[in-house]
């Protein structure tokens, strides 16, 4: 495993680094994305691309592993130029820094350098359009991998130039399957429910993933430093990483406004809210997650859910937490009387 022979120069990297793929086939849940361009690499015809799509999907490490496998693990620093499109937003410095790189052919140079433009949805429009030119310019010896995370920012001049590539949020299979290697490698377990709630938080994003596996591992390491064995990260510690709430305390609040009294249900809410530092804005998801899969008549619902959006509406004006806390009591207490008369 490649991970291993590095071990002593990979032990410091943030996990997003360490666990970078290092080829084309260790990138996760991409396949038709990445054989497509392996048939690119095998027949020489290498088009301009495009990889756009939600972040921690695999743009960048895409991009860095088709290097390697085009000038190999040796060569390719030297091949690509990689430019942060956003940081240097004068088209001027692009310009000159791809004028320079594209000039100076290599000596080992497979007929193209690659130049990858990060963040491309981020340059103005001028900028946007000063590039096609550059495109063209250079085509000869380089190709431009353009990267972004909407394609309805770039102009479609831009676009045409490059072959699309959308990079999908990544399915919960994905991630776990990365997480499986991680885990193994890390020496660490991961309960069921704790697992589960990482993939879902994820919400298909690789990186978000491992950050929160590396602030749960510093936590172990933290509480224990002496026992290696028996780590085991819970569910309770993905929240905590994850600055989400607990669905149980969610659901223990949610319980104490159907069944006790107002006053009960009211310092329950408070308590729980205050202990957990849980904001009501992340309470009202919580309720509505859990409501979606109560069987309601639809008075009671559309009651509950315009009730609650227009709880939201005042939160984010900055309404009072407590009056708001008490409208959401009030709210749902209602919902469920009309549930209850027939
Ligand atoms: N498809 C994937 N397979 C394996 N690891 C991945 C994948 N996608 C992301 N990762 C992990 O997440 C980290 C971040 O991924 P990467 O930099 O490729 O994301 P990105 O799509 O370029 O995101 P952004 O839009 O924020 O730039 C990588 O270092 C890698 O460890
Ligand atoms: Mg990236």
């Amino acid at each position: 495993m490649s991970d291993n022979n590095n071990k002593g120069t990979k032990e410091n990297l943030p996990w997003v680094e360490k666990y970078r793929p290092s080829s084309l086939d260790e990138v996760y849940g991409q396949s038709s994305i990445i054989s497509t361009l392996e048939k690119f690499v095998e027949t020489g015809k290498l088009p301009h691309l495009l990889f756009y799509g939600p972040p921690g999907t695999g743009k960048t490490s895409t991009v860095l592993a088709l290097a390697k496998r085009i000038y190999g693990e040796k060569l390719y620093k030297n091949m690509i130029l990689e430019l942060n499109a956003s940081d240097d937003r004068g088209i001027d410095v692009v310009r000159d820094k791809i004028k320079n790189f594209a000039s100076t052919m290599h000596i080992f140079s497979k007929g193209f350098k690659l130049v990858i433009l990060d963040e491309a949805d981020a340059m103005t429009n001028v900028a946007q359009n000063a590039l096609r030119r550059i495109i063209e310019k250079y085509t000869r010896n380089t190709r431009f991998v353009i990267l972004a995370n909407y394609a309805h920012k770039l102009n479609p001049a831009l676009l045409s130039r490059c072959t699309r590539f959308r990079f999908q949020p990544l399915s919960n299979e994905s991630i776990k399957e990365r997480m499986q290697v991680v885990k193994k490698e890390e020496k660490i377990r991961l309960a069921e429910d704790a697992e589960l709630s990482l993939l879902k938080l994820s919400n298909g994003d690789m990186r978000k993933a491992l950050n929160v596996l590396q602030s749960c591992k510093a936590i172990l390491d933290f509480d224990d430093s002496d026992q290696d064995n028996g780590q085991e990260i819970s569910l309770e510690m993905v929240y905590e990483c994850i600055g989400a709430p607990n669905p149980n305390d969610i659901e223990t609040i949610l319980n104490s406004i159907l069944r006790d009294d107002w006053t009960t249900s009211y310092l329950t809410l408070r308590k729980i809210s205050s202990d957990k530092g849980l904001a009501l804005i992340d309470l009202l998801e919580g309720f509505i997650e859990i409501l979606d899969k109560f069987e309601l008549k639809s008075e009671a619902r559309i009651e509950i859910l315009t009730g609650l959006s227009e709880i939201e509406y005042n939160i984010s004006k900055g309404g009072n937490e407590n009056i708001q806390s008490s409208a959401t009591i009030a709210v749902i207490k209602n919902g469920m009387e009309i549930q209850g008369k027939s």
